[in-house]
């Protein structure tokens, strides 16, 4: 049975990861274990034991990525390698490949564990978001578990290792080898460790499964099934009782269960929810239920699980739909790095990001090509984004030669078990993805293994559909592997869909990876052409949107499928973001080491392609852009070709007045001039370039104007948000802009800024986007790329003012006032 033909019910939660509000300390306390980590690089067997003397040891905070500080050097993880997924025809060498920074190696982590009134009758459960890599966790010098996949969350009960007087010592061993992964991984204790104590009879780490099967606008049915343990399984009468609460944390429904002998160790409730408000990217309504579960009339325990209502369906030749309605998926893929953070995840950097896709029309992300961050799940339930979750990039088949594949045949039910039991709860996961461009596509035996893994998940989670991304076609859809997979999804295959509609039993299919359009924002090249894997000699791609590799398209060839084929889903574009390492298509060109995919640089700053997406995906605001920008000094006369990305159907340029005619969008054999305005015969005069855009009733609706920059004049400091959340993790990221003396920015300007924060906050990272740049993103002073750069600022724990100052030879200072605020208690 294929799930993805049926009707699929709205589902479900998460557990939350957070203290859970109203539980005391007699029930169950969760601690995220941040600070009072010492770290060390380098093995030393015996930091395992108690005892060992770590004074010399640096001290950090976790999340942490020990390698993201550099210093960048090309031969780090240099690798030797012929990259089948790009036609390559020999082995080269790829200095950037992996981002070009020290992970390779093994590093260790100690911290003391206070448990103060641990004792008989108690549980501890040490539980990791994610540590990269080839974990060992130690207590008190014993080997408690270890974990080898540095994407996964795993938890460790540590119980009997645990002396309930006198110290307690955490020890953590991770390594990461060479060669075993195609991008930057991170390196450490890269996401959040969390101590949760419990009583002998708890509820176990995700240990709540909850489903809406059914659902109309009078009422949704809440199916909540709750695991239970007990130490030595000793049967107690356990009651669990559990409400249903609103958004706003009002009671709606309540029930209580008694656990029966023949139910073991397993609640099953049924709740109802009168007249249910509906999650979607545009309402992202969550719920919760809130349990506590009671041995006699003692209070045990008590969890809650976040959920939404929501239901979907993948219909033959109809597509997609949420909640009824028909929608194709506006997606990016994007991988785990935070840029000049590296991969220690942080919440409001998450959010920055996601706030950035939301404006851009965004509402879907595929976790490419592994397991996400549990913040990044939260926040897309809250903030609404349909979420594919990947699990892996090989299988048996390897990629690269130390990577997945070597752990597959032990770990990979394992880590799709985790996978599935974390984030079978919440509303924003509607697909799990078992592979991206696997080579078992098309090696002996992959269909069994494809088979093998989606009869896992759907074990696990019945009410999603399972998908892979796809590369290798031919192979795939002549020999049962894309036939037999809930959703097929292709990788940049536009020209191929109605050929697997053809031939594929689903009726619909999903582009999961698109476009791979490459550029450097603020980098325009002459002449303005159409090129395949088109290198210059300083290292950047053009910013007019036309050049992508051999295997890869630029965004309209996409949207032309996308418009006419019904059964084509949506799409999911390489990348939201840029990331660190696989700087294609100067893999072998050393100083390159991040990306050019993005529709936002590595700072986090759009490139000219965000409003080509957001001209077609945000359908709330208006969308006007032009490029190139218009300060060429050298260019006068020539030739200067200026593209408008907007909603508006049609628009007229100017250059200083003169009109250069009107350009409408229209049906073409050329994909570009369906979507995009093209004046390509201008000739360049310093000045003022124009644009006014047209409804389609010929109504002139807006205008938008560039301006040729003069001289350098002063730096503007621009905040995404003017304050601060005191908790010490809160970031505020401030865009610096090298303006002539108009404001308009100065193009070319690559002035050195120098950062000094004051007050009630740090100096955090800095970033300009520079795919070549070898600037260390924790020095406060960096080169301006095309004119800009961001610098993070991170809040202290106290609230008050925070003052952040730019400097540069020849402009005055920049100051920029921010606020910091202690959290409201809610
Ligand atoms: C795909 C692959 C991605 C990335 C991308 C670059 O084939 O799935 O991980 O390598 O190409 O275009």
């Amino acid at each position: 049975m294929s799930i993805a033909r049926l009707t699929l019910p709205g589902v479900l939660a998460a557990a939350l990861l957070a203290p859970v509000v109203g539980a005391s300390a007699q029930t169950r306390q969760e601690l995220l274990l941040t600070t009072g980590w010492k770290f060390s690089k380098g093995d030393q067997p015996e930091a395992a034991r108690p005892d060992f003397n770590d004074a010399r040891w640096q001290q950090v905070r976790v999340p942490h990525d020990w390698a993201i500080t550099g210093p960048f050097d090309g031969n780090n993880d240099l690798q030797t390698v012929r990259i089948e997924q790009n036609q390559e025809q020999k082995a080269t060498q790829k200095a950037g490949r992996t981002g070009g920074l020290p992970f390779i190696g093994t590093g260790w982590y100690r911290r003391e564990l206070n448990i103060s009134g641990f004792g008989p009758g108690k549980r501890a459960v040490l539980l990791f978001d994610g540590a990269m890599s080839d974990a060992h966790v130690f207590v008190n010098g014993r080997e408690v578990g270890a974990w080898p996949y540095g994407y996964n969350s795993f938890s460790v009960d540590i119980t009997d290792a645990l002396r309930p007087t006198g110290r307690n010592v955490l020890a953590v061993r991770l390594r990461n080898q060479p060669e075993a992964s195609r991008w930057y991984p991170g390196a450490g204790l890269y996401r959040n460790v969390h101590l949760l104590l419990t009583q002998d009879v708890h509820i176990p780490v995700w240990g709540t499964y909850l489903t809406t099967p059914e659902i109309s606008a009078g009422s949704a049915t809440v199916k909540l099934r709750t695991k239970v343990q007990t130490p030595g399984n000793a049967f107690q009468p356990l009651r669990l009782e559990t409400d249903i609460r609103d958004a706003a944390g009002k009671v709606i429904t309540t029930v209580s269960t008694t656990l029966a002998a023949a139910d073991g160790q397993q609640f099953e409730q049924q709740l109802v929810v009168p007249q249910p408000r509906l999650w979607s990217p545009e309402t992202p309504v969550l719920y919760s239920a809130a349990s506590r579960l009671y041995a006699g009339n003692t209070l045990k325990d008590e969890y809650v699980t976040s959920f939404g209502i929501r239901s979907f369906q993948f219909e033959a030749n109809k597509g997609f739909s949420l909640n009824g309605q028909p929608r194709k998926f506006k997606g990016v893929c994007n991988h785990h790095d935070l840029g000049p953070l590296g991969a220690a995840i942080n919440t409001a950097a998450l959010r920055r990001q996601l706030t950035l896709l939301k404006d851009l029309g965004c509402d879907a992300i595929r976790t490419t090509h592994n397991m996400p961050a549990p913040e990044l799940v939260q926040l897309a339930d809250e903030l609404g984004f349909m979420l594919i979750v990947e699990s892996f990039d090989e299988w048996k088949k390897p990629k690269v030669k130390n990577g997945y594949s070597q752990y597959f045949d032990e770990w990979s039910e394992k880590d799709l078990v985790n996978m599935v039991h974390h984030y079978r709860n919440n509303p924003s996961v509607l697909m799990w993805s078992i592979g991206n461009e696997v080579p078992d596509q098309w090696a002996p035996g992959g269909v069994a293994i494809a088979r093998r893994l989606q009869d896992i998940v759907h074990r696990e989670d019945p009410t999603r559909p399972v998908t892979a991304g796809m590369d290798q076609f031919d192979a795939a859809v002549n020999n049962g592997f894309a036939a037999l997979l809930d959703v097929p999804g292709f990788n940049y295959k536009p020209s191929r869909y109605p050929e697997a509609r053809a031939k594929l039993p689903q009726g619909f299919m999903l582009g999961s990876e698109t476009a791979s359009t490459v550029s450097s924002r603020g980098v325009y090249k002459f002449p303005v052409e159409l090129a395949k894997q088109k290198k210059y000699p300083d290292n950047q791609s053009s910013s007019y949107d036309l050049e992508a590799c051999v295997w890869s398209q630029t965004p309209d060839e996409e949207f032309v499928q996308q418009d006419a084929l019904s059964y084509l889903m949506g799409e999911f574009v390489w990348t939201g973001f840029d990331y660190l390492g696989e700087p294609t298509p100067y893999d072998e060109a050393w100083p390159s080491h991040s990306s050019y995919f993005g529709i936002f640089d590595l700072a986090g700053l759009p490139k000219d392609r965000y409003y080509l997406y957001r001209s077609r995906w945000n359908t709330a605001s208006p969308t006007l852009h032009l490029l190139p920008h218009w300060t060429w000094p050298g260019r006068e006369g020539q030739t200067t070709p200026v593209f408008c990305y907007t909603s508006y159907p049609a628009a007229e340029l100017f250059v200083n007045g003169v009109s250069q005619g009107r350009q409408t969008k229209g049906p073409s054999d050329q994909p570009q001039t369906r979507y995009r305005l093209m004046w390509k015969d201008v000739k360049y005069a310093p000045g003022r370039l124009k644009v006014v855009a047209y409804d389609a009733q010929g109504k002139a609706m807006m205008e938008e104007e560039v301006r040729t920059a003069g001289q350098p004049h002063h730096l503007r400091l621009v905040a995404d948000h003017p304050t601060l959340t005191a908790d010490g993790q809160d970031l505020v990221y401030v865009t610096a802009r090298v303006e002539d003396a108009q404001g308009t920015l100065c193009p070319d300007a690559t002035n050195e800024l120098q950062f000094t924060v004051s007050g009630q906050g740090q100096f955090r990272a800095v970033a300009n986007g520079d795919a070549t740049s070898l600037e260390p993103f924790q020095q406060p002073r960096m080169h301006a790329f095309h004119g800009q750069l961001v610098a993070i600022v991170q809040a202290t724990q106290a609230g008050g003012a925070v003052q952040v100052k730019a400097t540069t030879p020849g402009l005055p200072t920049a100051i920029l006032r921010l606020q910091s605020a202690q959290a409201t208690a809610h």
